[in-house]
């Protein structure tokens, strides 16, 4: 039996479903692949391999051997899981010198060319002696687990492991390797920045695969579009197919839902309604809200540049309306994300500075991540502000209108994945443009009562029409679909 048939999934990322604290206490891994994952964890029998990131999390995995272990959550749920601690300073190259910022960078086409990237030994050697051996000692779990095991699958997550692929097909050649990539993927001359070799050796190991996945058909285009032009290769743009060596790669689009379930379960916690207390309390006549990971691709500087213009143009609105912004502080040893920090602080002063008054204070800033705020605030926001440059998918985009009760309008960068599904009920923009994301905010303060029912409603609609048993069970179909030698 196969595990396409039933047999228990092996799944493997970086982040996984949890992570260890100093007093020992056990907190929800962060993000939206881990969202994905323990959604399809708990709809399926897995095994979920990832990466020991802390020094608690090292301490837990020494503890068990670096075998699996089953970790109960404290709000609910438990995960068979393996820890796999790879040597702190190949992890520290791997993490934030080369699968962030280089790759995310790249993936995200934040790579400032006119400010000219080096890359120099330390780059190359962030990714021979960094990138690869978190790879290898990932891979080197994987083929324990699967270790007698008839036509295993294994589902790898993101931009962490791209060469993961190859070193378990090199030892199993009868693996079923299914690639799930949660970012963008971009046009070809991106790519260009990374030495060749290094190049290289990224498309081949992900070219081991037999389904590689995204969010959405662009980047499943791109990507047919980058093994043509980079490595020289036959693709078929319809059947989505790259033809490499004797074997057919798939590339499929299978967008992320969201838990509705949970995120309504979260929503009803007696914490949430804390929150949402508390928020009332303060509240003035309109709520515009973001959430976030403090992330340069987010674009967070140029939505409060918006918000500063929307104030200047519309003093009417001044005192009557608060931005919340509750981000969480994210890969803070990479210094572009903790000068980006400094950043966002030093525009929000500026601007509560320059509109405030002694009893308003127009944006809040939270640098926290905590799920139950978050989830009172989208409760209770009138408008729901997503303009990343270029974003995977973005699941706040799907989780707010969820909830929402407000009749909360949705501003919404047409470069995230979500575009692709929820564009049409939502206000598009390009986020780029800041003087059209300040009118997109008038537009929503001003929009009808029966027009934001209607947009939040066909939102509502959209993002209840999929959960994650159905993204899985959509993946397994094709895993078994080319497991037959059936067509495309
Ligand atoms: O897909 C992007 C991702 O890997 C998601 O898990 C999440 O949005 C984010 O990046 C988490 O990043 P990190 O694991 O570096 O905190």
């Amino acid at each position: 039996m196969s595990s396409a048939e039933g047999a228990p999934l092996v799944l493997v990322s970086n982040r996984g479903p949890v992570t260890f604290q100093e007093d020992g206490e056990v907190k929800r891994g962060g993000g939206g692949l881990v969202t994905a994952l323990t959604g399809l964890a708990s709809h399926r029998d897995a095994i979920w391999i990832a990466s020991a990131m802390t020094e608690q999390d090292i301490a837990v995995s020494d503890e068990h051997g670096g075998r699996p272990f089953t970790a109960e959550l404290p709000d609910g749920g438990s995960y068979k899981v393996r820890l796999v601690a790879s040597d702190p300073g190949a992890y520290d190259r791997f993490y934030n010198v080369f699968a962030n910022p280089m790759l995310w960078f790249i993936q995200h086409y934040l790579w400032d060319l006119s400010n000219a990237p080096d890359i120099r030994r330390e780059e190359v050697e962030a990714f021979e002696f960094g990138y690869n051996v978190v790879n290898e000692d990932l891979a080197r779990a994987v083929l324990e687990e699967i270790d007698g095991q008839e036509e295993p699958v294994v589902m790898a997550h993101d931009y962490h492991l791209y060469t993961l692929p190859g070193l378990v097909r090199r030892e199993r050649p009868d693996a079923f390797l299914h690639h799930f990539i949660h970012i963008p993927w971009t046009q070809p001359d991106t790519w260009r920045v990374l030495p060749t070799r290094i190049r290289r050796e990224i498309y081949e190991g992900l070219l081991a695969n037999d389904i590689i996945g995204f969010h959405t058909r662009s980047y499943q285009r791109n990507f047919l579009q980058c093994c043509r032009d980079l490595m020289d290769l036959e693709v078929d743009f319809e059947r989505g197919i790259v033809f490499w060596h004797e074997h057919e790669v798939w590339v499929r689009a299978y967008p992320l839902p969201i838990d509705a379930d949970a995120t309504r379960a979260v929503a009803r916690r007696p914490r949430t309604a804390e929150f949402e207390g508390e928020l009332l309390r303060r509240r003035r006549e309109h709520l515009i809200l973001r959430v976030d990971r403090a992330d340069l691709s987010k674009n967070v500087l140029r939505g409060f540049t918006a918000f500063d213009v929307f104030l200047e143009q519309h003093p009417e609105f001044r005192e009557r309306v608060t931005f919340v912004a509750q981000l969480m502080p994210s890969r803070t040893d990479v210094p572009e994300y903790a000068e980006y920090l400094e950043r966002i602080e030093a525009v929000v002063a500026v601007v509560n500075h320059r509109h405030g008054t002694p009893d308003w204070m127009p944006i809040h800033l939270k640098l926290r991540d905590d799920l139950e705020e978050a989830v009172a605030a989208y409760k209770n926001y009138d408008v729901l502000l997503v303009n990343a440059m270029f974003d995977g998918m973005n699941l706040v985009a799907k989780e707010g209108p969820l909830v929402n009760e407000r009749a909360g309008v949705s501003i919404l960068s047409e470069n995230t994945g979500a575009h692709e599904e929820l564009g049409e009920f939502a206000l598009s923009v390009n986020p780029f443009d800041i003087q059209e994301l300040a009118d997109s905010i008038h537009a929503a303060l001003t929009m009808s009562p029966e027009e934001r029912k209607r947009r939040l409603e066909g939102l509502k609609g959209i993002v209840t029409q999929r959960d994650p048993g159905d993204w899985i069970d959509e993946q397994l179909a094709d895993i078994r679909k080319k497991e037959r030698g059936d067509g495309t």
